[in-house]
């Protein structure tokens, strides 16, 4: 119930109607008996700084930032966490120090380190584009052996892979067109698919690679979430090589923002209930 002395923590962005983000982060303080409430509230860019401003005045605990506001909101921020500095992005801020994080790469990197370590790997990632440079700025931080970034467009890929070999997480990473995607696999443990290929209302896409290239020993991992299968991860499965779904991305970029704003580990079981029930995953 709200009361008099609930806290409150917010998404912003433009638009907001359609986020998962509020029930799956209510039925986590409901599950935790917190008297905390997540709303969504619609900022239009031109507002972003009075939002910011009067959120500090209501003293409001923390933010998840989305479209277009991402790049932006940095500049109303006292701190930007390392990573999210390099990434050039924030989605969570903490009010307590009015401090910008990034937890879109920490949400992919923990989907794919239920299944798999990253320290030590090989990985492949489709797309240079604003969620790719998320998550390869994290994949380096959690210590993978190589990366390649792979583009329709290759020199956006080229650019990323030089922004992330020169933050010094990772040693040189290799850049190409999406095409070659067929002889990078053989060596890869983990192929990330960043693209919006098999995104609804396009699930018959082409897939960016068929199970005659993947093999047992590899993880796909596609941040597509709609549909909760996506035409990749049928090949995978296909192939034998192990699917990790694009809700799980969502669902730890909440806990991540969750344990900022409350310093307490999340409810994940219950959260992922929410969330494929707002999805209709159930
Ligand atoms: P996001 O924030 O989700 O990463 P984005 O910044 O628009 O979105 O990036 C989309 C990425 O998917 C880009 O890397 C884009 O490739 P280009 O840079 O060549 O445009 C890639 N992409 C989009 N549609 C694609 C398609 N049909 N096939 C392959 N790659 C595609």
């Amino acid at each position: 119930m709200i009361k008099g002395s609930t806290n409150i923590v917010a998404l912003i962005g433009h638009p907001v109607e359609h986020s998962f983000s509020p029930p799956m982060h209510n039925r986590a303080f409901e599950k935790l008996n917190m008297d905390y409430a997540y709303v969504a509230f619609d900022v239009e860019p031109a507002n972003l700084k009075s939002a910011i401003e009067g959120a500090k005045a209501l003293n409001i605990k923390g933010f998840n930032v989305t479209i277009p506001h991402k790049i932006s909101v940095m500049e109303f921020l006292d701190e930007i966490d390392e990573v999210a500095s390099l990434i050039g992005a924030v989605n969570t801020i903490d009010f307590k120090n009015m401090k910008g994080y990034n937890t879109d790469g920490i949400g992919a990197v923990k989907a794919i380190e239920e299944v798999t370590s990253i320290k030590g790997k090989n990985v492949v990632i489709a797309g240079a584009g604003g969620a790719s440079r998320a998550i390869s700025f994290y994949i380096a931080k959690y210590g993978a052996d190589t990366m390649t970034i792979l583009n329709r467009n290759p020199l956006k890929a080229q650019n990323l892979a030089s922004d992330v070999s020169n933050s010094g997480l990772i040693g040189e990473v290799k850049s190409d067109s999406i095409s070659e995607i067929n002889a990078y696999l053989a060596d890869a443990d983990i192929l990330i698919d960043t693209t919006p290929v098999g995104m609804h209302p396009n699930v018959d896409d082409e897939p960016i690679a068929t199970s005659q290239n993947m093999h047992e020993d590899l993880v796909v991992f596609d941040a597509v979430y709609n549909p909760n299968e996506t035409v990749l991860l049928k090949e995978a499965i296909k192939a034998g090589a192990k699917p990790v779904y694009g809700i799980k991305m969502l669902l730890y970029q909440g806990a991540e923002s969750f344990k900022i704003w409350t310093g307490r580990d999340a409810p994940v079981d219950e959260m992922e209930m929410a969330l494929r029930k707002t999805l209709n995953l159930e």
